[in-house]
Order: structure tokens, then sequence, then C-alpha cells
């Protein structure tokens, strides 16, 4: 049985299945972070993304979010647990998968500097064997989707940033994947370039492809994913709608001091107090925020206010939690 020409159509199941997915590096370059010890960079993780979605996956930098991106594009082979997209193992079943997918990753590398952007994606297309009588109309196609048309014979080394990451974004288009996957699809661009690349993914979603990406931006992915998981320390500390991530905050409260000198010492015995769920600490021009998700503000404020002691307080005030905090608190749950 061809299973394969049957999920196409298929819209019942889950197009991405993830069941206790887990990768652990082997312990082998030094060069690397925690060179010579193994590492476990994604935990028995669990999730699935619907037909049609934009899922996200939001977390730190090292929470595991590439690790597992490339376990489902099938780039790396997870240690243990299974993963399906589109019905396909992605391990057994990856030459059946590979031509129905796609991946792109931001950055510089990927694409030929020498060539042409329309020359890449014609390179790109032959290498997913589009035939040649669609190619010419498909890569025309593509550059327009992307705002390229008018550098279409420009070479990529002159291009920008910002054009480089949407010839990225057109290249993973060749092969008309059914399920996209996005590794930092904004990572370092302009405002306005991030922005426009929303709505490119969007228009993509809105026409029926499956959409997976990651970010370490909170409110890109409140802005632009259907649902997400946040991940930290290769662990899911929180799944579902951005919406309903605030649920995780819905009854506490947040108290944000600005001080003189808070430093880590001081940020560690603030979250040591009862009643303390996180706290996160920003550096501004010679003085620190500190923004504390608490259980209950009233309360607290003195207990705060005597570890802070002989700082110069500039400020403390009781605010209501955002999704920023949800997600800060989510991310620091054990
Ligand atoms: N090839 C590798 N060998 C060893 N450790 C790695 C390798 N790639 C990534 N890691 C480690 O695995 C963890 C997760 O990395 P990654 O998936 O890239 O996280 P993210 O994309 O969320 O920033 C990090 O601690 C990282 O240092
Ligand atoms: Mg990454």
């Amino acid at each position: 049985m061809d299973v394969s020409s049957t999920s196409v159509k298929d819209r019942s199941g889950p197009v991405i299945s993830v069941h206790d997915l887990t990768k652990i590096y082997p312990a082998a370059a030094r060069l690397f972070g925690d060179g010579g010890k193994e590492k476990l960079a994604v935990d028995h993780i669990n999730f699935e993304v619907e037909h049609g979605e934009i899922f996200g996956m939001l977390g730190p930098n090292g929470a595991g979010k590439t690790t597992t991106i490339k376990m489902l594009s099938t780039l790396l082979t997870p240690t243990s647990g299974k993963a399906t997209v589109l019905g396909l193992d992605v391990v057994k079943d990856s030459m059946k998968l590979r031509p129905r997918i796609n991946l792109v990753s931001g950055g510089e590398r990927g694409l030929y500097f020498r060539l042409t952007g329309k020359q890449n994606l014609e390179f790109f297309s032959d290498m997913y064997h589009v035939p040649r009588e669609k190619r010419t109309k498909r890569v025309k196609e593509l550059l327009d989707l992307v705002g390229l048309t008018d550098s279409a014979e420009v070479r990529v080394e002159n291009y920008s940033r910002g054009m480089k990451q949407r010839l990225h974004l057109a290249r993973g288009l060749v092969n008309e994947p059914e399920v996209l996957f996005l590794d930092e699809p904004t990572l370092g661009l302009d405002p306005e370039i991030a922005r426009e690349t929303r709505n490119l993914i969007r228009n993509l979603s809105a026409g029926g492809m499956t959409i997976m990406l990651t970010t370490h931006y909170m409110f890109e992915a409140d802005e632009i994913c259907d649902r997400l998981a946040i991940i930290s320390e290769g662990r899911i500390k929180g799944l579902g709608s951005p919406y309903s991530m605030k649920d995780a905050v819905r009854n506490d409260t947040v108290i944000e001091v600005e001080a003189y000198e808070i430093n880590g010492g001081c940020k560690e015995k603030l979250e040591a107090l009862p009643g303390v769920f996180a706290v996160s600490l920003e550096n501004l021009e010679g003085r620190q925020l500190a923004r504390m998700v608490v259980e209950d503000g009233t309360s607290l404020i003195p207990k705060v206010a005597s570890i802070l002691e002989g700082h110069k307080i500039i400020s403390i005030r009781v605010d209501r939690p955002t999704l920023e905090d949800a997600y800060i608190k989510l991310v620091n749950a054990r």
C-alpha cells in the first residue's frame, strides 16, 4: 500500500506527531560548549501539530529548538522516541518524507553567492527535480512572492541581509512543501523586513501549508503562532495558544523594582522568597529593573524591600502580568 498518497489528502490526523523525542549529543568535540561531556539537548518532548497550523517553538538560546526542528526535518537522528511528519516516520521513511517538506534556516549559509537570485532558485528547483517546463514559471512566482523580482538578475553577494533571508524562504518553497520548517525566520532582520516575513508566513499558512517555526522572540510567537510550545533546557514547559499561556499567570501579580546595584546575588535572594515564581533582571543605564512574578504582590513588598535594603531604590510598583511574564514563569518552572 502506498501510504504517502493517502496521507496527502488525509486531514483528520495530526501532520506532525512527536512522542518522547530525545536527542543526546555524544561527548566529542571539546570545542563545543560543554566539551567533553554528552549533552541532553532534547528531553522526551511530546506534541502534535494539525494541518494548516502555524506552530511555534519558543525558548531561550540553547533550549533545543534547532535540534528539534532538525530531527523533524530528517537532518538529525533522534537518540530515542518517535516522530512522524505527514504520517511518515522521520527516520525510517526519511527518503519518502524529504520531497514533501522543506527547512529554512536563517543566516548566510545555503545560498550560492556567485549566482543570481534567480539562478539560485533554478538550481534548487533542479535539486528537487522540478520539471523544466514548470521551473520557469515557479521561479518567477517565487521571486514575486518574496519581492525579489527586481533583483532576480543580481548576484546574491550583493543582496542585503533581508533580501538573502527572503531568498532563503523562496528556496524553501521550490518543492511546494506540505510542511515548512522555519528556524528563527526573522533573526537579525530589521523590524520592517521581519514584519514582511511574518506576513509571508501567514499567507503561506492561509494557503493551507503547515508551518512549524522556532523563535526566541516572545512577541513574534504571540503575533503569528496558532499554538506554541515553550521549551527550556530541552523540556516543554508550556503548550497551547498564546492566549491560553496567559492562564499560567492569570492570578499572579508582578512587582517591579527599579534600583541601583541589584546583582545576581540579590536576584537569587528574591527568587528564594516563598511565593515568588520568577525574577528577571534588566540592566538600565547605571541601574537595574527587577521584574518579579509573584503569588501575592502586596504581602511580598516588605520582604522585597528588606532584601534590597541599602540599595538606592528608585521605585517599586505592582503591575498586572503580561504574556512575557507567563513565558518567564514557564521557562523558569522546575
Ligand atoms: N552538534 C552538537 N554537539 C554537542 N552539543 C550541541 C550540538 N548542537 C547543539 N548542541 C547543544 O545542545 C543544546 C541545544 O542546542 P540547540 O538545539 O541549537 O538550541 P536552540 O536552537 O534552542 O538555541 C545546546 O546546549 C547546544 O550547545
Ligand atoms: Mg537555534
